[in-house]
């Protein structure tokens, strides 16, 4: 099988020790860190926001892989960026102007990245495939960690990593919602290359062990 990236979710970590999380993540050889910012509206849960991010910025200079699941995130792309995002993933339901969205991270210096709803058909994001460096396939429905990944969400991984081939593009695919070392074979199979976990891998200390838990999975 290919290789993959996993991108812990720091939702599932300690939030009273997240210096200490980050730093065990690079200890244990991880070099991103899934950051999953939630406004109680566009999902039913709230997080954090830029602050937080500034904070962990400081201590950390793994890759901030950074998932917005808020309404209109047009809004505050400058102030993720400043905190330091690396990349900035908004929702193609939460922004009206998709394509000006994904520019304007990019004029930021951020890599642009579209996330889809379970329900949302991948023609949300197709025109805009050229522009991208990932697309977020939810495999659950977002709003809290340790929900049941959705199997149909796997064909479209599938169809998404075939348009890819066949256009000669170079996007990442990214799995986020229930992954476990379980699915992570088929996962990667039908052409995932990012895997984020969160009560699958934090749940399960240590990270180099756990790491190591699915990369043995991705093998079978
Ligand atoms: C879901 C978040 C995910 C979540 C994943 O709303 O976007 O990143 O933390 O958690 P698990 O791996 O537990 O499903
Ligand atoms: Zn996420």
């Amino acid at each position: 099988t290919a290789p993959f990236i996993l991108s812990p979710s720091l939702l599932s970590a300690d939030f009273s020790r997240l210096a200490d999380e980050l730093a065990a993540l690079a200890a244990a050889g991880l070099t991103w860190a899934h950051l999953d910012v939630m406004d109680g509206l566009f999902v039913p849960n709230i997080t954090f926001g830029p602050p937080v991010i500034a904070a962990l910025r400081r201590v950390s200079s793994l890759y901030f892989d950074t998932h917005l699941m808020i309404e209109r995130p047009e809004r505050y792309l400058a102030a993720f960026r400043d905190a330091g995002a690396d990349l900035i993933c908004v929702h193609a339901e939460a922004t009206v102007h998709l394509e000006r969205t994904v520019a304007e991270i990019r004029r930021l210096g951020a890599a642009p990245a579209v996330a889809l709803n379970p329900a949302t058909h991948l023609s949300a994001v197709e025109y805009l495939l050229p522009e991208l460096d990932m697309v977020l396939i939810m495999t659950v429905n977002p709003g809290f960690g340790g929900q049941s990944f959705l199997p149909f969400c796997l064909e479209k991984v599938r169809t998404l990593s075939a348009m890819r081939r066949e256009r000669g593009l170079s996007f990442r695919i990214q799995v986020d919602g229930g992954v476990t070392p379980g699915n992570t074979a088929a996962l990667v199979a039908a052409g995932a290359d990012v895997l984020v976990s969160g009560s699958a891998f934090f749940g399960h200390p240590p990270y180099k062990e756990r790491l190591d838990v699915f990369h043995a999975a991705a093998a079978t």
